[in-house]
């Protein structure tokens, strides 16, 4: 049995957007190959954010000297796992603040920087800075994310670089949906069943050979509405934000 965790970074919790996709996904890897998946939800659980202190860096197994909070658990999990999906909705052009402060928690779990001056090689192969130095051998890592725009390849540049830098390059695969929030609340059946559809078939892939073609990860971040009506669905939507009751 592969385990399969998937990290939900929004803090809408079970009404996050970006779990549409996310469970779709799941559902396409659950149903065409053996996998078990726990979701954790990261805005529920008991994180004391990092007191900067790097000890960590300084144990043999990179652990905090924090040990009354949930994050010892979720480590333990994140470590064990065949695959670690990260499902957020981009903040900022960046990863949530909860998830942040996760992340920086479990610092130990990547190798420590050793003053080290970076070559070209490493700068241009987009190598891991940190890399993990803790993880279950052939774990894959992917960030499942929504946003808002259309233009992912821009509003994502800010976070690849991130992830590029932590995990490397090679050691981790982004999908992005956009037009996320539209979608959720308007997108309607069909356009929801296109995107189900679509992220199914990206799990089932994914579980059938332990990678995503280009060609399925291209049809994943494909936007579903045309500009024009998104465009006039977003203006709507902020211009009524506050009559709204979908806003959560
Ligand atoms: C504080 C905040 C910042 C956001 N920043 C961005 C952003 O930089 N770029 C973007 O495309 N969408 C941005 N969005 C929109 C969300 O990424 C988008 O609505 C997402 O689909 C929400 O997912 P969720 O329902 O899973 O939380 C932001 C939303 C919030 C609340």
């Amino acid at each position: 049995m592969n385990k399969v965790v998937v990290m939900v970074a929004s803090p809408k919790c079970e009404r996050s957007g970006t779990l549409i996709p996310t469970k779709a996904f799941v559902q396409g890897l659950e149903e065409n190959g053996d996998f078990e998946t726990e979701y954790i939800f990261i805005d529920k659980m008991n994180i004391k954010p990092c007191r900067g202190c790097l000890s960590c860096w300084g144990r043999p197994d990179g652990s905090c000297f924090i040990k009354d909070d949930d994050v010892p658990g979720i480590r333990e999990k994140l470590t064990n796992a065949d695959i670690v999906i990260w499902s957020f909705p981009l903040f900022l052009f960046g990863i949530p603040g909860q998830m942040k402060v996760l992340m920086e928690r479990i610092v130990g779990m990547f190798h420590p920087y050793m003053g080290q001056k970076l070559d070209k090689d490493v700068i241009e192969s987009k190598s891991a800075l940190h890399g993990l130095r803790f993880q279950k051998e052939g774990q894959k890592i992917i960030l499942l994310s929504s946003c808002a725009w259309c233009d992912i390849d821009v509003v994502y540049e800010p976070t690849i670089k991130q992830f590029d830098c932590i995990f490397g390059h090679e050691n981790y695969q982004l999908v992005a949906c956009p037009q996320m929030r539209a979608l959720h609340h308007r997108g309607g059946e069909r356009r929801l069943k296109i995107l189900h559809d679509r992220y199914w078939q990206g799990g089932a892939e994914f579980a059938k050979t332990g990678k995503l073609s280009q060609e399925s990860i291209d049809l994943m971040q494909k936007c579903i509405f045309s500009d024009a009506a998104y465009e006039k669905l977003v203006v709507e939507f902020v211009t009524h934000m506050f009559d709204r009751d979908d806003n959560f």
